[in-house]
């Protein structure tokens, strides 16, 4: 049967569909829901589809959602479609306080259609190079591991009238790490392993002051297997972007993305010459998954976006567990919900919850009713 697949949200919709249109015959776009009607009419003529006139709507006439809209409704329009047995792919991040984040999981284990987030950082063709290097031991066991997002985006911030966008009050109108997963995200599948405690600090508010948040927010991450994660978010200052920096250390050697457009490296203890670094390129014939091999064009961020959707049908054909399932996604959002009380509290370290610990939507005999994972 193929899947009839929704649009909620238009603009970062679009980046969903070169992989839909790789998947004919498994999956097809069928409809779109946004409420800026010309941008959705738009959207429909392009594509070929139909508009839905609200988001209930649009639920009610697909098998699965890719929810594309502002970072608010992400676990709101995601619990509405689980409820309704309707398969989700979630932008980033899953959820945007710690309440959407148990109503979110309660949902999940509530219902059996599958959740995915579509953290799309680990899919580019770096990431899956180091990944599939981690995950043959060739860095040894790892114990540090660095990422930054530096995307300077002042006028994303308000419209040209003037008005606040949903980017105001969700990403910098408060103070701490505000956008986690797309740093967070490749660091933890690598770690096979999650956040426990964080400290978060920031510079305060120098270019843009008008908003809450600092121009640099740094967190410090402790994982349950002990590793410590750095990472520096800022969203503000005045300099070319820099989204995708991801640096790792283990006892058998280092990865270090490149900056400013150079190309990543790194060095293999005992293959690399001592105090030398090798161009990633030179690993990706042996270690680039086949699968990934290829990315499909009209794919964005450097064709990672290629990926997610794939992987979220080919889960639902499976009856599998997708890769970013929503333990997954929490251990990349909690975090960032978590920095926020730490950075008020000048660094304090602060624990992270863990989504499997959580009782949410397991009943009351969770051994017959829900797993608790
Ligand atoms: N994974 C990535 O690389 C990546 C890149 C960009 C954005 N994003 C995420 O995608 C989401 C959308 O970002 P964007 O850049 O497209 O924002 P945007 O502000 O440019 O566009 C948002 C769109 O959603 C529509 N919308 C508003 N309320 C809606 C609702 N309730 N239901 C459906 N649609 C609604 C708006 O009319 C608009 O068309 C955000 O959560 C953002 O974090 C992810």
């Amino acid at each position: 049967m193929t899947l009839r697949v929704g649009v909620a949200g238009c603009r970062r919709g679009e980046g969903f569909l070169a992989g839909l249109r790789s998947l004919a015959g498994k999956a097809i776009l069928t409809s779109v829901y946004d409420p800026d009607a010309d941008a959705a009419q738009r959207f429909a003529a392009e594509h070929r589809i139909v508009t839905a006139a609200s988001y209930e709507q649009l639920v009610d006439t697909v098998d699965a959602v890719v929810v594309a809209s502002p970072q608010q409704y992400h676990a709101p329009q995601a619990i509405h479609a689980l409820e309704s047995g309707r398969h989700v792919l979630s932008e980033v991040p899953g959820a945007v306080s710690l309440e959407q984040a148990q109503a979110l999981l309660a949902a999940c284990r509530r219902n059996t259609a599958t959740y995915m987030l579509a953290e799309n950082y680990g899919y580019t063709r770096p990431n899956l190079v180091v990944g599939a290097m981690v995950a043959k031991g060739v860095f040894g066991d790892l114990y540090y591991a660095e990422s930054e997002y530096l995307h300077e985006m002042k006028s994303w911030h308000t419209t040209p009238s003037g008005a606040p966008t949903w980017r105001y009050h969700w990403q910098v109108g408060r103070d701490g790490h505000t956008y986690p997963t797309h740093s967070l995200g490749p660091l933890l599948s690598w770690l096979d392993d999650r956040i426990t405690a964080v400290s978060c600090v920031g510079t305060g508010r120098h270019t843009d002051p008008e908003h809450v948040i600092s121009d640099t927010v740094l967190l410090l991450g402790r994982t349950a297997r002990g590793a410590l994660i750095r990472t520096r978010l800022d969203l503000l200052s005045n300099r070319p972007h820099l989204m995708d920096y991801f640096s790792i250390q283990g006892t058998g050697g280092a990865y270090e993305a490149g900056r400013a457009g150079e190309p990543g490296r790194v060095h293999v203890h005992g293959r690399t010459p001592d105090n030398t670094w090798e161009p990633i390129d030179r690993y990706v014939e042996e270690f680039l998954p086949e699968q990934y091999a290829d990315p499909l064009d009209g794919s964005g961020h450097w064709g990672a976006d290629s990926w997610p959707v794939r992987d979220f049908v080919a889960a639902i054909e499976a009856g599998e567990r997708p890769p970013i399932d929503i333990y997954a996604a929490l251990d990349m959002t909690l975090p960032g919900l978590v920095s926020e009380h730490s950075i008020a509290q000048g660094g304090a370290w602060l624990a992270v919850p863990d989504p499997r610990t959580w009782t949410a939507g397991i009943g009351v005999d969770p051994g017959r009713e829900a797993p608790l994972t």
